[in-house]
């Protein structure tokens, strides 16, 4: 049985002065070495959720679980939480703050009280391992904001991380940029971290994900594999997420067509690709 890394337990949450709460009971499990999505309109309640994810909020009802322990709000456990759940923010700015490329990195190490020898050796790795190695000293206010967000998630990595939250990590990327990404994503996962996307890109999702969670107005209405979700199609059209488009371009195929080229839905493009070149080769 998977067992679950992250776990909300009807979790309620309201900012001060707000008058309603964005998360309104929200229950859902990370699984254990998966690839997952938290799937959600705009203003659907990912961030907040993403910041109980690692206890930088605590919950006003309901329970944060870290492998089925409950979260505590004290600082030890809250810094040995820091560690195992990496959470890079949809905006860079947000998350970087020294003034050069090789000290924002460091930074995270330091904390941890590491040898300056052993935070040096474990910057120049990650620092090489994302391409960012001859930047080292550059002031990060001359870094484009592609290579921010490259350097944010460099930061959040070294300090190698069981659970990797990022937040929105393919707004404003281009579609190359996209590619990219998720290219690198399934890298730190093949090497051992469960990773968690918040997005609002249903083709992302869908292409991406091997668990996805749905959000609605601050409660979670879905969780399990991609195709089940594109089963509950009602569900996505209702919440204003739409079908993959992937999805759309398969089902105006004839059936006739569909069935020599493999029944099912494709997840993205390229597979589709892949399955009719199978069969006209
Ligand atoms: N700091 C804040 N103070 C008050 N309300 C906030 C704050 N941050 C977000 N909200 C509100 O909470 C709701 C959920 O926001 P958010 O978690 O950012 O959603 P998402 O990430 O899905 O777009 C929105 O209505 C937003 O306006
Ligand atoms: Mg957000």
């Amino acid at each position: 049985m998977t067992t679950n890394l992250l776990e909300f337990k009807d979790v309620q949450y309201t900012y001060p002065g707000g008058k309603a709460p964005v998360l309104r009971g929200v229950s859902l499990g990370i699984p254990e070495g998966k690839k997952c999505v938290l799937l959600g309109r705009n203003g659907c309640g990912k961030s907040t959720l993403f910041l109980h994810g690692n206890g930088i909020f605590q919950p006003q009802q309901g329970q944060v679980f870290w492998r089925g322990q409950p979260f505590v709000y004290k600082r030890s456990f809250l810094q040995e939480m820091t560690k195992k759940v990496g959470l890079v923010f949809q905006d860079p700015e947000h998350q970087l703050i020294a003034s050069t490329v090789s000290e924002d990195v460091s930074y995270g190490l330091f904390n941890q009280k590491l040898a300056p020898e052993l935070v040096r050796e474990e910057v120049h790795l990650i620092l090489e391992r994302f391409g960012l190695l001859a930047m080292a000293d550059v002031p990060i206010h001359h870094l484009s904001l592609g290579q921010k967000r490259r350097l944010a998630l460099a930061g959040v990595m070294v300090l190698k991380p069981e659970l990797l939250l990022l937040d929105e990590p393919t707004a404003y990327l281009d579609r190359y940029q996209t590619k990219n990404l998720l290219r690198e994503l399934d890298q730190i996962h093949a090497n051992g971290t469960t990773v968690l996307m918040a997005t609002h890109d249903l083709d992302v999702a869908f292409e991406w994900a091997e668990w996805m969670c749905v959000l609605d107005a601050g409660q979670a209405v879905f969780q399990g594999a991609p195709e089940e979700a594109l089963v509950k199609r009602d569900m996505l059209e209702r919440l204003d997420l739409g079908v993959p488009l992937i999805a759309e371009v398969w089902e105006s195929l004839p059936l006739d067509l569909r069935e020599s080229w493999g029944g099912g839905t494709p997840r993205s493009l390229g597979e589709l690709r892949k399955r009719i070149l199978q069969k006209t080769v």
